[in-house]
């Protein structure tokens, strides 16, 4: 940035929300040199304003005001496809850098956005998209560059974890969702979160740089974890383990096999210990082994960190490596145990049925768990089965859905094996 200091760079933030904010709050705080804060950009900006950004700041509702202004590097924080992507476009078809959060818009576009960074010649940088604060793109884009990564593994939405490992020591789910809206950590939407779809984007964005696969969002298995409740969590204990929304990507040749959805997790893994909006996120390189990137992945000062840190780096002349990417297949069969857990209304003959179903998919029962202390009028039970593949229990799980003393949906995950951890 020799030049820089001569010249500041101007910056220009799109959406005052909790991210914008507190990146204005860190540069109007920090007062990095060599950049200048120009304009704000909100709809009903007047609502908005606040009196400790510079005086010079143009506060707008219009985004040609930005646009066609001599800005030299939008951030967007506004989140979401439209209109958020279209700024993005005519940002950099405008040759500006722009630095984002936008997950949801890298996983589904983030190839040709990339394109057309790099035909104008100017920068899109977006490691505030996965993990917040914790520095995971650039510790995968330049760090490890020179590793071939094969697995991704890990926590990538704090909501998520912050809801289960308060349910973990006896918090129900709903409360606990609003407290992580209130503090900031939700999506507009909350449902991108809990539905596992906050994290399934990041996953997406996470395999293309870390395994160089261009993976289809859609494709990626994604469970809720709407459907976890209090006796879960007794059950995960009884077996060592806990409950936290784990997402995993491995390359075997041309396919991916990616899921994300609530999980067992054995006490000892690392990811058990994670707590609050904590993000953690393993990678097994095939040269330097295993690495762990671990700190708070949501709300508006962890978020706000990982984009002025691009916007420096860009001041500071950086470009991201190109690392190639190739269309992969994906499948969510993974080769693991599974935590079965039904809700019955008590009769004879209730295990003979599922072990039946199991069998004919041929999958073997490992072990069954029932606590005492519930009515026969609603009866939970745990099956746990030996590792198979997740299409055949699915079969086995629709056979068993027709059974009349069934009273709730059957909750099924994967139960993440301690051997395959880092
Ligand atoms: N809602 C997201 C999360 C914010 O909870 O992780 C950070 O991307």
């Amino acid at each position: 940035m020799s030049d820089a200091q001569a010249t500041p760079v101007k910056v220009a933030i799109l959406g005052f929300g909790t991210v914008g904010s507190s990146v204005a709050r860190i540069l109007s705080d920090s007062k990095p040199q060599g950049v200048e804060l120009t304009h704000i950009f909100n709809r009903s900006v007047a609502r908005k304003k606040v009196d400790w950004v510079s005086a010079g700041v143009v506060w707008t509702e219009k985004i040609d005001d930005v646009l066609a202004s001599p800005v030299d590097v939008v951030l967007e924080l506004a989140g979401g496809l439209d209109p958020a992507g279209e700024w993005v476009r005519r940002a950099l078809e405008a040759g500006k850098s722009v630095v984002t959060a936008n997950k949801k818009l890298i996983a589904e576009h983030g190839i040709a956005l990339d394109k057309l960074a790099r035909s104008k010649g100017c920068n899109l940088f977006y490691g505030a998209a996965v993990a917040g604060g914790v520095p995971v793109i650039p510790g995968l884009q330049q760090g490890l560059a020179g590793d071939q990564i094969l697995r991704i593994e890990g926590i990538l939405n704090g909501t998520c974890n912050f809801i289960l490992s308060k349910m973990e020591d006896g918090a129900e789910l709903a409360p606990v969702l609003k407290e992580a809206q209130s503090l900031g950590y939700a999506e507009a939407d909350p449902t991108e979160d809990v539905g596992g779809f906050d994290a399934r984007a990041k996953l997406v964005i996470l395999s293309r740089i870390a395994l160089r696969a261009d993976l289809t969002t859609n494709e990626v298995p994604c469970k809720s974890i709407t459907e976890i409740a209090a006796v879960d969590f007794a059950y995960a204990r009884e077996m060592g383990c806990t409950i936290r929304q784990i997402s995993r990507a491995e390359l075997h040749g041309s396919e991916v096999l990616a899921t994300v959805g609530p999980m067992l997790v054995p006490q000892a893994s690392p990811l058990a210990w994670s707590r609050g909006t904590e993000n953690m996120v393993l990678v097994g390189g095939t040269y330097g082994g295993d690495v762990v990137f671990s700190g708070h992945g949501a709300g508006g000062h962890p978020t706000a960190v990982a984009v002025v840190s691009d916007l420096l780096a860009i001041v500071h002349g950086s470009k991201t490596i190109d690392l190639p990417s190739k269309k992969a297949g994906v499948s969510g069969d993974f080769l693991l145990r599974h935590y079965i857990r039904f809700i019955v209304k008590d009769r004879p003959g209730i295990i003979a049925q599922i072990a039946g179903a199991l069998a004919e998919q041929e999958i073997n029962i490992h072990a069954i768990l029932q606590k005492p202390g519930h009515t026969k009028a609603n009866l939970p039970f745990v099956v746990i089965v030996e590792p198979c593949p997740s299409s055949a229990l699915k079969r086995a799980l629709e056979k068993i859905a027709t059974l009349d003393c069934l009273l709730e949906p059957t909750l099924d995950l994967q139960i993440l094996e301690p051997e395959a951890e880092a």
